[in-house]
């Protein structure tokens, strides 16, 4: 059984579909601090059956063990974490209790309880301003705010974690862009207040919630000198985890890997094809760089296909299309 930390988010709820239509048994554990219930009642409906759900915070050590005390757990997929980058900065705090204390609780307690198995959401927000694009999984690593170094810590911890003991098999999967939804458009991002990330504001733009997107800067070292990301469909990046544990016994490392598609898209290549997609105009307006943010960050994306045998099979249209179908569907989220 898969125990699944944060499975009632975004990613993880589609990874759960995945993971249920791969046949490996799953069980969700959540404190719905940035999720709701309706998200896993979606997902029983796409995959036509109950899924097993423990509320609890990962950084309760009573929680965790009563998942462990009801179910046999051979791996987890930790995903459950805070994740605005702009929170983080103002409450330090908060992030490093929740992602790095958190973390630490989990691996405490699946130790006590013999199961040393876990793949880990980590970021290429790790590579800090890297020198040069693509990137691969060997260049130095920083942060550039809380957020990222609560993911730099948990690496860190999770390589001495294995020095200690190399019966530990894992895999840290570092997300470059995630964004889309299930092509059903029954579930997918659903970010609370005013949206910090690209896609979801540019949605609720075309949708009418919003009047236009301020695109950060127009003069960075780009082709047409707005912010160039590698996008990457949440699809996609389900399907990675379901390969990271197809495959996770095999490994006798620590697995560091990129999860991109090797594609660089500007603010306003986005914008075009999402326009494109929806037949909605999205209004923008050009202002000032946002503090922190880089010029490109992109992938080199082979080492997936050499060892997960991964590499991602959506187009930027998929990606526009299936957050709009969401979008439309559900302008109020769930
Ligand atoms: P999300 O907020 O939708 O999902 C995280 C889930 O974890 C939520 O359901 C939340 O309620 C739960 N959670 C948070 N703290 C918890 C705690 N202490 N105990 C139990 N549950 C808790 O976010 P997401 O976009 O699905 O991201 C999943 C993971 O991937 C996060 O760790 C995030 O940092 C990482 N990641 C996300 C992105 C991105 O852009 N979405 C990029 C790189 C990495
Ligand atoms: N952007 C705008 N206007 C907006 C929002 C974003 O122009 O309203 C631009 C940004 O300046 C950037 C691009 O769109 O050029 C993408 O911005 P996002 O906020 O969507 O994503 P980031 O690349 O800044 O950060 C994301 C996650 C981080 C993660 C990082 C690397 O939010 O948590 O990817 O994985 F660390």
């Amino acid at each position: 059984m898969v125990l699944v930390t944060g499975g009632a988010g975004y990613i993880g709820s589609h990874t759960i579909v995945l993971l249920i239509e791969a046949c490996y048994e799953v069980v969700i554990f959540d404190n719905f601090s940035n999720s709701s219930r309706e998200s896993i009642y979606r997902v029983e409906k796409l995959v036509n059956q109950k899924i097993d759900l423990v509320e609890g915070d990962i950084r309760n050590g009573d929680d965790l063990q009563k998942v462990f005390d009801s179910y046999k757990i051979d791996s987890v997929i930790h995903f459950a974490g805070l994740k605005a980058v702009g929170e983080s900065v103002e409450k330090p705090l908060k992030y490093y209790d929740n992602n790095v204390n958190g973390t630490r609780v989990l691996c405490e307690v699946m130790r006590e309880n013999g199961c040393k198995s876990i793949v880990f959401s980590s970021s290429a927000t790790v590579y800090g301003d890297p020198h040069t694009v693509p990137i691969l999984e060997n260049f130095p690593l920083s942060a550039t705010n809380p957020y990222g170094r609560s993911k730099l810590f948990v690496e860190e911890i999770l390589r001495d974690l294995y020095l200690s003991d190399n019966e530990w098999k894992i895999v840290l999967l570092r997300y470059f862009n995630p964004v889309g939804a299930h092509e059903s458009g029954t579930i997918g991002e659903d970010p609370n207040g005013i949206p910090n990330n690209l896609m979801p504001f540019i949605a609720q733009t075309a949708v009418g919630k919003r009047e236009s997107l301020s695109v950060f800067g127009d003069d960075y070292d780009t082709p047409d000198g707005t912010g160039v990301r590698d996008y990457i469909h949440v699809v996609d990046l389900a399907d990675a985890h379901v390969k990271a544990l197809d495959n996770i016994n095999s490994f006798d490392e620590v697995m560091s890997i990129n999860i991109g598609t090797g594609n660089g898209y500007s603010v306003l290549d986005m914008v075009k094809a999402f326009e494109e997609a929806s037949l909605k105009k999205v209004p923008y307006v050009i202002a000032k760089r946002r503090a922190g943010d880089i010029a490109s960050c992109y992938a080199n994306p082979s080492y997936a296909k050499e060892v997960l045998g991964w590499e991602a099979t959506h187009s930027i249209k998929e990606m526009c299309e299936d957050t709009w179908r969401w979008q439309s569907n559900n302008p109020n989220g769930y």
